[in-house]
């Protein structure tokens, strides 16, 4: 034998550069507790079926808790020599209790249905420690948005001035979507539930074994239907893959508002010094560092879920060894996640909003247009029309900013100006180019009216403490 699993038929150890490439211990290692707990539903599963006695099992699972604490001290780790944290957690077992006793564990079990349900248990648990983290950001939205419930600010469409909306409803936007992905990690998490220990190799389980009974003890609802697909899905390393990339778009649109508000073009906010850094170069820089690393490891995100799709396409069932390449870019992502939301969440926590500023610019840039229309609609011109009025007042204020070199919005416009336009224009129009006037009508549900956008943070509020 190599000291390998399987050196029956070999009749020698494998070349260097084979176990080179092999050896997956350097990222496979952090699923040991999770192998190990493996190991003691399994050994329970031998002794109820017979094929251990009370002291076997006694014995595999003191030397198993035993293994576990080691592994959580670091006292036990891989050798050189291991190829995978199976092998390695095996040989140490092997050596602990000696080849009787360690040799019965691996019956009715294989790497196959071991590592599929390793990496279902890690990424399980992930999901809730990552989906808390991102409910810390959405909570540092939220508390962001309730400081400031009556500040406007200029809404944007196209990052063109659009119409005035309330800065709480536009920080609530980005909450949204992340508490939706949130949910995707619930969802998932229903279908992550059924475990493929059991499968084998890929044929299922033989000797008489309880898959059910592994799976409940591992945590699971119960045990996959097909010992096939058991084996050989990786959809749901993918679908995680594909929230924790969702997740990093999601924070990088807000960082790049994060980013363009602390311009000094935009003026809109200040960043706190223990969230932003300073340049070697030149003594005034602060920028947002936070923000452009969210931004820049939504493409490493990416990258992770693409990376695991072109791994899977064109797999034949059932286990084959490009499977082991599933690992990484998961990792990468939990990783990714893990260290980039805390510093999300004390940068938005943290972020001045300069309310006078974005008021200033809340109604300029004709941000008003769309509330003159609605008010000639309400006079009884139809929308159609009342849009071309409006863009002529529109118009003329271009004509007369060109001639007067200033910048003429709609209420600089004189009575003659609207008279000239249209007979409906009358002085009163005036009355709805107001920046509190123009939040106050948008009074439908999900709208920006101060009393909606409160509605709508007891929403959010009430979704936070619900996932
Ligand atoms: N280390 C492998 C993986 O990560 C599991 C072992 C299965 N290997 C095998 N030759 N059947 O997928």
């Amino acid at each position: 034998g190599t000291g390998a699993l399987w050196g029956g038929r070999f009749a020698g150890g494998p070349a260097d550069a084979m176990a080179e490439l092999s050896r997956s211990t350097h990222f496979d290692w952090r699923l040991a507790r999770y192998d190990l707990a493996g190991s003691r539903a399994h050994a329970r599963a031998l002794h109820r079926a017979g094929l251990l006695t009370d002291d076997d099992l006694n014995g595999l699972l003191d030397a198993l808790a035993k293994m576990d604490a080691d592994v959580a001290s670091g006292a036990l780790v891989a050798d050189p020599g291991d190829e995978d944290v199976h092998g390695a957690l095996e040989r140490v077992l092997l050596e602990r209790v000696g080849p009787e006793l360690g040799g019965r564990l691996r019956a009715g079990r294989s790497r196959n249905d071991q590592i599929a349900t390793l990496l279902r248990m890690y990424l399980r648990d992930h999901a809730r420690v990552i989906g808390g983290q991102v409910l810390d950001v959405v909570a540092a939205l939220v508390a962001q948005a309730a400081a400031h419930p009556e500040a406007p600010m200029p809404g944007r469409t196209h990052l063109q001035h659009a119409q005035p909306v309330l800065l709480a409803h536009h920080l609530l936007a980005h909450a949204w979507p992340l508490l939706r992905d949130v949910a995707r990690f619930a969802d998932w998490d229903a279908r992550a539930a059924s475990s493929p220990y059991g499968s084998s190799a890929l044929a299922g389980t033989s000797l008489g074994l309880d898959p059910v009974a592994v799976a409940v003890e591992l945590g699971f609802e119960g045990s996959v239907p097909n010992s096939i697909d058991g084996t050989a899905a990786r959809d749901l390393a993918a679908e995680f893959a594909f929230v924790t990339a969702m997740v990093g778009v999601d924070l990088s649109r807000l960082s790049e508002e994060v980013i363009l508000w602390a311009t000094k073009e935009f003026s809109f906010l200040t960043l706190d010094d223990a969230w932003s850094t300073g340049s070697s170069i030149m003594p005034q820089k602060k920028n947002p560092d936070v923000a452009e690393l969210a931004r820049g490891k939504a493409g490493r995100l990416i990258g992770d879920l693409t990376g695991l799709l072109a791994t899977l396409k064109g797999l034949p069932l059932a286990y084959n060894r490009d499977l082991q390449e599933d690992k990484e870019p998961v990792f990468d992502a939990v990783d990714t996640l893990e260290v980039l939301l805390p510093a999300v969440a004390g940068q938005v926590a943290t972020l001045v909003f300069h309310t006078d500023r974005m008021a200033e610019l809340a109604p300029r840039g004709f941000a008003l247009a769309t509330d003159v229309a609605d008010w000639l609609v309400r006079k009884g011109v139809p929308f159609r029309e009342a849009h071309e009025l409006s863009g002529a007042c529109v118009r003329r204020c271009e004509e007369r900013s060109t001639a007067e070199g200033r910048e003429v919005e709609l209420w600089d416009l004189t009575d003659a100006d609207f008279a000239a336009i249209s007979p409906h224009l009358t002085p009163d129009v005036r009355s709805v180019l107001d920046v509190a006037g123009s939040l106050a009508s948008r009074d439908g549900r999900g709208g920006t009216a101060p009393a909606r956008v409160l509605e709508q943070l007891a929403e959010a509020r009430a979704e936070l403490t619900r996932l």
